[in-house]
């Protein structure tokens, strides 16, 4: 359980002054020059350190990242780019980074910007996030005029720009390389990869592409160091985290906790139970809506990280915790992501522009129950035939929730279906 004194985000509910001056108050901006001072190879050995894993969903080692970014400049200019494109559904994060912490993710940017050699960053905003991105302009003003960043960054040496960018409202221009083809002013259309980011990235250049999270959290990592956040949490699952839970607890919210809390523990103690008591819980989406749910029983006790997670056959994604009772007609549940999906996907290629469709009308048929049975399965090969095979993990989020329904509550389909061929058919023989 995180003690008050590793608290990384300590104005998270905005109780405190946003500001530069608040900023400071809470140890933000101390002591960044003598860090550049250390130099680009210490920076990334401390976040290998650190453990951390990239915060945007995919948990990918942050330094390790970091390192792939050529040593040497080949005339290219390196940038930082930071993925604020917030849209997985449940996860509400770095919108509160963004409207109450912004310095965290500005002093971030200065140092993950020397670390990688770029002298430029651009943060891709969301769309829908209009007070957010002011917050983050008026931060980064702020910063411009205390000589933090700019012109001989905190008095570094290194010049550092740091641009906002604000998004149309896509979910695909989370994809990185959707982003970065948006950010390019195209249309936000994903990449084949490889080559990643890190080797041909925006404008052709290498470009590390973080999430909002990782950033913020670089600073506090290198002033405390890497053995402080790998002490946190667990072996290949370090840190403290930022969970944001929803659905039917008694008090949903985001919150910052140590990796690894147990499932239960961390309900009890940040929400207030499950609503109706234990007895009512039905069933989980442990990382935002890309993983697969999982029941009750199985989640009740699991460590909230990201090799726990996967061992129970889902993930911790973006720790967006989406909690359902047993009120909840979990059919419509993933029918509903079913829509979502096909309605965000960017059409280029064909199993997920033709199968996130097909699955959505075949949810449809199970959620009133006039499917055939046969259906499931063949619903569930459709499935495998999207997961994998698509240029981008759009296919794999598609699928994915629509095979945890199936492992785990067929039944319920099942039973849908019995009722309303049951029922159709007394209905005509009356
Ligand atoms: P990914 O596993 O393909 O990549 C993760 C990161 O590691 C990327 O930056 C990639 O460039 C880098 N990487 C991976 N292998 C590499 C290699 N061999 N060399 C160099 N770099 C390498 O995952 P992806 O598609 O970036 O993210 C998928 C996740 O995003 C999902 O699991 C989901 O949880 C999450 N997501 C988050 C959203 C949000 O709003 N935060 C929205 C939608 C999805
Ligand atoms: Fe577009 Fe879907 Fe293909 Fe991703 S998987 S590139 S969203 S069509």
């Amino acid at each position: 359980m995180l003690q008050d004194k590793d608290r990384i985000f300590t104005n998270i509910y905005g109780f405190h002054d946003w500001g530069l001056e608040g900023a400071r108050a809470r140890g933000q901006w101390d002591g960044t020059k003598a860090i550049i001072e250390k130099g680009r190879d210490w920076i990334i050995n401390e976040m290998k350190t650190s453990g951390l894993r990239g915060r945007g969903g995919a948990g990918f080692p942050t330094g390790l990242k970091w390192s792939f970014m050529p040593k040497e400049s080949d005339g290219r200019p390196h940038y930082l780019v930071v993925n604020a494109d917030e849209s997985e559904p449940g996860t509400c994060k770095d919108r509160e980074i963004l409207r109450h912490d912004p310095h965290h993710l500005v002093e971030g940017c200065l140092l993950a910007s020397f670390a990688m050699g770029a002298h430029a960053a651009y943060i891709y905003v969301r769309g829908e996030f209009i007070r957010e991105r002011q917050h983050l302009q008026a931060a980064i003003d702020q910063a411009y005029e205390a000589g933090l960043i700019g012109k001989n960054a905190c008095g570094s040496g290194w010049d550092f720009d740091l641009y906002v960018h604000h998004g149309a409202g896509a979910y695909i221009c989370g994809e990185e390389t959707a982003l970065l083809e948006s950010l390019e002013g195209k249309k936000g259309q994903p990449r084949l990869k490889p080559p990643f980011p890190a080797n041909v990235g925006l404008y052709g250049c290498p470009t590390t592409v973080n999430n909002v999270e990782s950033i913020a959290v670089a600073p506090t990592i290198l002033r405390r160091g890497g053995a402080w956040f790998a002490g946190l949490g667990k072996p290949n699952n370090t840190g403290s985290k930022l969970f944001c839970v929803s659905g039917h607890v008694n008090k949903p919210g985001t919150f910052e906790e140590e990796m690894g809390i147990p499932f239960r523990e961390m309900i009890d103690k940040h929400c207030g139970g499950v609503r109706g008591g234990w007895d009512n819980l039905l069933a989980v989406i442990p990382g935002g809506s890309s993983v697969p749910m999982v029941t009750a029983e199985n989640i009740i006790d699991c460590p909230m990280d990201f090799d726990s997670l996967r061992n129970l056959g889902s993930g911790l994604g973006t720790a967006a915790v989406i909690v359902m009772d047993k009120s909840t007609d979990v059919i419509k549940a993933i029918a509903r992501l079913a829509h979502f999906y096909k309605h965000e996907s960017c059409g280029q290629c064909t199993p997920c522009r033709e199968g996130t469709g097909w699955m959505w009308r075949v949810m449809e048929r199970l959620v009133t129950g006039e499917a055939e049975k046969r259906e499931i399965d063949m619903l569930f090969q459709v499935t495998k035939q999207v997961e994998g095979h698509t240029i981008c993990a759009l296919g794999d989020a598609a699928a994915w929730p629509i095979q945890g329904l199936i492992k785990n509550f067929r039944h319920v389909i099942e039973e849908r279906i019995d009722q309303h061929h049951g029922g159709a058919s007394r209905v005509a023989a009356e």
